[in-house]
């Protein structure tokens, strides 16, 4: 399925002041001790996000890099990951080709068993482009970074593979039978918390993702990271779709729409709950 954007979301710096705001430091993770890591790092691989135009480029420092070229997921202490997130837009003089644009975030993972080990040995921080802090609280934000890393346990808390940009090497491929473990379950509206309810409508049933460890563990980008997620649901079960935290606070809800502008055919309203409570709605174009 191709996605196209037409609007996206709010960037997270509008959020309410907050004590966590502009650190150098997250998690015992220092931006600067990082920060050279596009110099210094093995570009692992390229991802995509199509609903978002998205690009992330994820490096990997020599010690996580001997773990990932052979294949192996036993990553040693003091290993290391990196991410870019970076937004793109068409080129004006050649508008099917994207060009990226500017960097939205940095994202560290970093193995230390002893000092993470609530986190399966993994610590994570993530910060803008200046190396500053976003708003939310580092621990419940590490605990929701790694309740959605641990989809891919099995190869260590790592999703990306190393993609051989050189054509010289061949890395050994793990997780090549994946399957994703999240699942979808049929839920009557009628027990939902009142604002989600008011979004769905009269809808009788709609789908909701079973993600147990995530939903005790919400922060904003775990909700941005799994709307298309929710959109492919929305649109093949022809249904809303959400995703609750277990406070039943916050949420993200798809619901399928006939947007007029969409240029193939109908597109999806996404509602998402933001830190300060308030819905944000986008109305997104998807075709196939
Ligand atoms: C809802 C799921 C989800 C959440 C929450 C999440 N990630 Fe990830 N993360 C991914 C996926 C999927 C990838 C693979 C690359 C991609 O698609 O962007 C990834 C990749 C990464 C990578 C590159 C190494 C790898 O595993 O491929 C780093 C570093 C990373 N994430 C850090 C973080 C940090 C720090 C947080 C919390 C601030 C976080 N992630 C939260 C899903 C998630």
């Amino acid at each position: 399925m191709k996605y196209l954007l037409i609007f996206f979301l709010l960037p997270f710096t509008l959020f309410a002041a907050s004590p966590h705001a502009g650190k150098e430091e997250m998690n015992g993770i220092a931006y600067k001790d990082y920060k050279n890591f596009l110099q210094d790092w093995t570009l692992v691989t390229i991802r995509f996000r199509k609903d978002t135009g998205e690009m992330r480029m994820t490096y990997a420092n020599k010690i996580a890099m001997e773990t990932l070229a052979n294949g192996k997921s036993d990553y040693k202490k003091g290993a290391a990951l990196a991410k870019t997130g970076i937004a793109t837009s068409p080129d004006k003089s050649f508008t099917s080709s994207i060009v990226p644009r500017f960097i939205r975030r940095y994202q560290v993972m970093v193995y230390d068993p002893q000092k993470y080990s609530k986190t399966n040995g993994w610590g994570y921080a993530l910060f803008d482009p200046s190396g500053k802090t976003f708003p939310e609280d580092p621990i419940e934000t590490q605990e929701s970074c790694h309740a959605c890393h641990t989809l891919v346990a099995d190869d260590g808390y790592v999703f990306s593979r190393p993609f051989d940009f050189q054509g010289k090497t061949r890395f050994i491929e793990v997780g090549k039978n994946r399957k994703s473990p999240l699942r979808f379950e049929e839920v009557d509206t009628k027990g939902l918390p009142a604002a989600l309810r008011a979004i769905v409508g009269d809808n009788k049933t709609a789908s909701k993702l079973v993600f147990e460890i995530l939903a005790d563990k919400i922060f904003q980008g775990a909700l941005d990271e799994l709307k298309p997620i929710l959109e492919e649901e929305a649109i093949i079960k022809k249904r809303p779709t959400f995703f609750l935290s277990k406070d039943l606070k916050r949420f993200v809800a798809v619901i399928p729409n006939d947007v007029k502008e969409c240029a193939f055919d109908s597109g999806v309203d996404v509602h998402m709950t933001l830190l300060d409570g308030k819905v944000h709605k986008e109305s997104v174009c998807l075709h196939d």
